[in-house]
């Protein structure tokens, strides 16, 4: 469609901080954000709290469809995740909400099902969305995609500093695993797998700091912003 709003794509596996920066484009360009991972983190929250077995492909269907999930992004603060009246926002940041939206991820009918949820998010002035496909299958029409990746040890060490930063304990070899455990699920699966996009700009930001890469993303969009 020639006339509806510009997006900008951000893909990237977990931990290469592909939220930080999808939200500090958007608000630099005053666009919409849309972070995908939480519509997904939600339906495995929501699975958990239901007690359904997460490989049971028909459950996990029906629950994908049925669920009434909300992902609300806030200009002025944290966006925030609503299953039904009740605010998940919190609860879908743990590491088993996190495999568990990996394990729901997997599923053909649970990718089907947040389709559209997630293209509504394309508005005027435009849209940053982060995910594992956003370039690739939800806005394969996007005008600018990125790609962003860091190394498994670097994303384990980030994770671990923000955990601590919480006050919370976490072991960093235990994190490793988990990083590359969700990695090669997320990679190998059959549906909408996590590759770059063929005309996706790919960042390493192993050794660049946030400013470094919400700048060069900026000058890549700059075209765009006009
Ligand atoms: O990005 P985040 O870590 O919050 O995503 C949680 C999980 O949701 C990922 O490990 C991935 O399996 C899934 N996901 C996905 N497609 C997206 C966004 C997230 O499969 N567009």
């Amino acid at each position: 469609m020639a006339d509806s709003a510009p997006v900008i794509t951000i893909d990237g596996p977990s931990g290469s901080g592909k939220g930080t920066i999808s939200r500090l484009v958007a608000r630099a360009l005053g666009w919409h954000f849309l972070d995908s991972g939480a519509l997904y983190r939600g339906v495995g929250v929501a699975a958990l709290r239901a007690g359904i077995d997460l490989s049971d492909v028909e459950a996990m269907a029906r629950l994908a469809l049925d669920a009434d999930i909300r992902f609300e992004d806030r200009i002025d603060g944290e966006p925030h995740v609503w299953l039904g009246s009740d605010d998940i926002s919190s609860d879908i940041r743990t590491e088993e909400a996190g495999q568990a939206a990996s394990k729901s991820a997997a599923q053909p009918a649970v990718r089907a099902a947040l389709l559209q949820k997630q293209r509504d998010f394309q508005l005027a002035p435009g849209l940053v969305a982060d995910g594992r496909d956003m370039g690739t299958i939800v806005f394969p029409q996007a005008e600018l995609k990125v790609f962003l990746t860091a190394s498994a040890e670097e994303r384990a060490r980030r994770r671990h500093k923000q955990l601590s930063e919480k006050g919370v304990t976490a072991i960093l070899p235990a994190l490793l695993r988990e990083i590359e455990e969700r990695d090669l699920r997320d990679r190998t699966r059959s549906v909408a797998p996590l590759v770059p996009a063929a005309d996706a700009r790919t960042i390493d930001s192993t050794s660049q700091s946030i400013e470094d890469v919400v700048r060069t993303v900026l000058d890549w969009a700059a075209p765009l912003a006009r």
